[in-house]
């Protein structure tokens, strides 16, 4: 099988005056479809860095990069926005939501960008929202919205293009603890269907539901190991929407 993700010697420095900083020294690893991976590591360790780079958002000063057997280390701009729009799914810990667009024209957005007609656009969105359990919040604006249903919009937006990998940066770094659970049990259901998830959390629980923890240092792979303590969310505790 090949694998969804193969990073090789991957590195990423940045330049503020005469400094050099290597937010990523040497990050090699590969993803297989399917997987459900927790990112650990303190701040400042290259978390979000390496979500950057395996969302296509930025390109690594060294190595190489193969998504879905394509090399996308060294694209053009233009090229990586294509490839983010047909293959990646972003959650974000402030959800990152247009403020003056109702849930649903919010979670049709990424279909704007590929083109697709306003009616489809709109019955897409409306599935992907039905899917998430807010088929009755469809008109409302994000401020109309609890934390926990803004998050399942940004997840409906991030499912609507059938993505082959689901990038969570601390989905659940802005929500209490009820919400949180509620967002993993969306997130394990999403898993379940055979998505590919990359999670970032500071929180060894929620860290727990993934299958695969990869824990990060000084921009380096520290430690990776398959996770024999999987918890998953107690479909009990979950409130009716
Ligand atoms: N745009 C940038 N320019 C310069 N340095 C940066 C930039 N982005 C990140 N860094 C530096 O790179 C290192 C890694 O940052 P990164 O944001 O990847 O950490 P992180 O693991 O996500 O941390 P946190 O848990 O706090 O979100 C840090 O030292 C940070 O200061
Ligand atoms: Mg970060």
């Amino acid at each position: 099988m090949t694998p969804l993700i193969t990073l090789k010697d991957i590195g990423r420095k940045y330049v503020i005056g005469t400094e050099i900083i290597h937010a990523l020294k040497s990050v090699t690893l590969t993803i297989n479809k399917g997987e459900f991976v927790a990112l650990m590591g303190p701040s400042g360790s290259g978390k979000s860095t390496l979500m950057n780079i395996l969302g296509c958002l930025d390109t690594p000063s060294k190595g190489e990069y193969i998504l879905n057997g394509i090399n996308v280390s060294h694209m053009t701009d233009n090229e990586l926005a294509e490839v983010r729009n047909t293959e990646i799914g972003f959650v974000f810990q402030t959800f990152n939501l247009l403020p003056r667009n109702t849930a649903l024209d919010n979670v049709a957005l990424p279909l704007v960008y590929a083109g697709i007609n306003k009616e489809t656009r709109k019955a897409r969105a409306k599935v992907s929202l039905e899917n998430v359990g807010l088929g009755n919040r469809m008109d409302h604006k994000p401020n109309e919205l609890s934390g926990g249903q803004r998050q399942r919009v940004a997840v409906a937006r991030a499912l609507i293009n059938n993505p082959s990998i689901i990038l969570a940066d601390e989905p659940t770094g802005n929500l209490d603890t009820k919400t949180s659970i509620e967002i993993m049990g969306l997130v394990e259901d999403i898993h379940a269907k055979g998505n590919t998830i990359i999670l970032v959390t500071h929180e060894e629980d929620i860290a727990l539901h993934a299958h695969r923890i990869v824990r990060m240092r000084d921009g380096l792979v520290e430690n990776d190991y398959a996770n024999t303590n999987i918890q998953t969310v107690d479909r009990h505790s979950i409130p009716a929407v």
